[in-house]
């Protein structure tokens, strides 16, 4: 699917399709006043005769709209103007696209980026309307033989914007909005993936391609014995019950001019989680297939920033294993010495991500990083607290912590944070071993939050986890999300343009 962007008048459009808003109660948009006054109040009398109300998610298809030059005329309902919110803008991208989709329309010009969106700008309307585009229009059917809408006539839908002067904006905004669209659709591709076609292997090998993408992203992959030769036996534990080997995936994105401390984004890479030898029960446990959406995730960002050629250095780092049941597996009340030196007692084998993390994040230590973020599928407690809309946030530094929920805010994806305070470490204290896996049942996100933090002590560093927000569970769009790529690759996007400032700075003193 091409996306453009343009600036015109809606009457002079030479099309298939051209998007309008209609606000409730039957009150037309800037836009569609045009055309109403051009042919001669034919929508001012559609709406008064009752066909749309203009509420959320209402739709008209007319065609032969006098005094146009296309071939449909799209009416959107967009509720009521003064309610115009982030929210309700994507909900109308969304659905115009999806209804559009069902139309024979081979192009469309959609006029809804010109609606005014409750302080929001242009450039965000673009980036919004060209990734809620993308997502609608994704479909996941590489393992169907027979694949469903072949009768696909959509080819190229055009975005307004209200003057010549902000094409430049526009465009940068579409330039974001596609990169970051590829990201998250690298993302969901992994994430819907089966578990026995995306294993750990699979995923190192996922890494390498991206890293033969680009020439300033280079990819290492350590084996089980250089696992066991370095010491990782907290993640060597989880993956002992598998005959998947597991695989530590490290890739290294080099485009700083001169900031050299890297942002580490370490992505949680269980690509089956069965729970071990404290086995899940059997409802929804396919879904464990999405417990590697933070390594997904962390490929995707990756990708993203190397396509927009951000001027930092990124370091990915994923431990990837499968957590099954075996003769040779882990068993509650096994104790391992971490990478780290620090013991820990594993009373759940469920409680596996951690473990992975763990010696992932101690890893992490010799990049001196900038900041690390981790990227986990972590507790079921999340899904309980957050639901599917918000990801877990948990840090050690508050700044981090506001560039995370500003970036969440802007990019759609937002983070909420949990607090990590010092009363609840005692939770994960162990009778036999520096700490246990385990926290109890009160306050699951913030005890697991608390294990992860005793590895973080060496650096900036926040935990998302996206238990509920990875992958939706509804029948009808069950699948994995992309999710959190839209919020880290707006967080480092913010990041390079600090350093661009700096650098300006620097040249200014000159
Ligand atoms: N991958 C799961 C967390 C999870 C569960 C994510 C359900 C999404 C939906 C994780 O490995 C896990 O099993 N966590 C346990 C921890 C517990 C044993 C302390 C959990 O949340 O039940
Ligand atoms: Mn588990
Ligand atoms: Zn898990």
């Amino acid at each position: 699917m091409e996306f453009n962007i343009k600036s015109g008048h809606p009457e002079k459009q030479r099309t298939a399709c051209i998007i309008l808003g209609i606000y409730e109660p039957r009150r037309l948009s800037e836009i569609a006043k045009r055309i109403d006054k051009v042919s001669d109040g034919y929508l001012s009398s559609i709406l008064r005769r009752g066909d749309l109300e203009g509420f959320p998610g209402q739709s008209l298809l007319l065609h032969n709209v006098p005094g146009t030059l296309a071939d449909r005329v799209l009416l959107i309902g967009c509720g009521r103007e003064r309610e115009l919110g982030d929210m309700q803008y994507r909900n109308i991208i969304s659905s115009a696209i999806r209804i559009l989709q069902e139309t024979g329309s081979l192009e469309a010009v959609c006029y809804l980026t010109e609606l005014n969106v409750r302080s929001r700008g242009t450039a965000w309307r673009i980036r919004q309307a060209i990734e809620m585009a993308h997502a609608a229009l994704y479909v996941f059917d590489q393992l169907k033989t027979i694949k469903q809408n072949t009768r696909r006539h959509l080819r190229k839908i055009v975005f307004s914007v209200t003057s010549r002067r902000e094409l430049g904006l526009a465009e940068q905004a579409n330039r974001e909005a596609q990169k970051i669209s590829e990201g998250v659709k690298l993302a969901k591709d992994l994430g819907n993936l089966p578990p026995n076609i995306c294993t750990p292997t699979y995923l190192a090998d996922q890494a390498k391609i991206l890293c033969s993408l680009h020439e300033n992203l280079s990819c290492k992959v350590l084996l089980e014995k250089h696992l066991e030769k370095q010491g990782l036996n907290a993640l060597l534990a989880v993956s002992k019950g598998s005959i998947q080997a597991p695989r530590l995936i490290i890739l290294e994105y080099q485009a700083s001019p001169t900031k050299d401390a890297p942002f580490v984004l370490v992505g949680k890479g269980v690509t089956f989680d069965s729970g071990g030898l404290s086995l899940k029960p059997a409802k929804d446990m396919d879904e464990m297939k999405f417990d590697m959406s933070g390594a997904a995730a962390v490929l995707g960002t990756i990708s993203a920033a190397a396509e927009l050629q951000l001027p930092i250095n990124i370091v990915g780092i994923i431990p990837a294993v499968e957590n099954l049941p075996g003769g040779k597996a882990v068993k509650p009340g096994d104790i391992v010495t971490s990478l780290s030196g620090q013991t820990i007692e594993i009373l759940n084998t469920d409680a596996e991500g951690r473990l992975i993390l763990s010696d992932a994040l101690t890893y992490a230590e010799r990049y001196k990083p900038a900041a690390v973020i981790d990227i986990a599928t972590l507790t079921g407690a999340c899904v309980i607290a957050l639901g599917k809309h918000a990801h877990g946030l948990l840090s050690n530094h508050n700044p981090l912590t506001n560039d995370l929920i500003n970036a969440g805010k802007f990019s759609g994806d937002q983070a909420w944070e949990l607090p990590l305070w010092d009363e609840y470490q005692e939770q994960i204290d162990s009778r036999f071993a520096d700490l246990a896996n385990i926290g109890g049942r009160e306050a699951g996100t913030i005890t697991a939050a608390c294990f992860l933090s005793r590895f973080t002590r060496k650096y900036r560093w926040a935990h998302l986890d996206i238990a509920g927000t990875a992958w939706l569970s509804d029948k009808k769009e069950k699948g994995a999300t992309g999710r959190p790529v839209p919020l880290l690759t707006q967080y480092l996007i913010e990041q390079s343009q600090t350093v661009i400032k700096e650098l300006n700075a620097l040249e200014y003193k000159k």
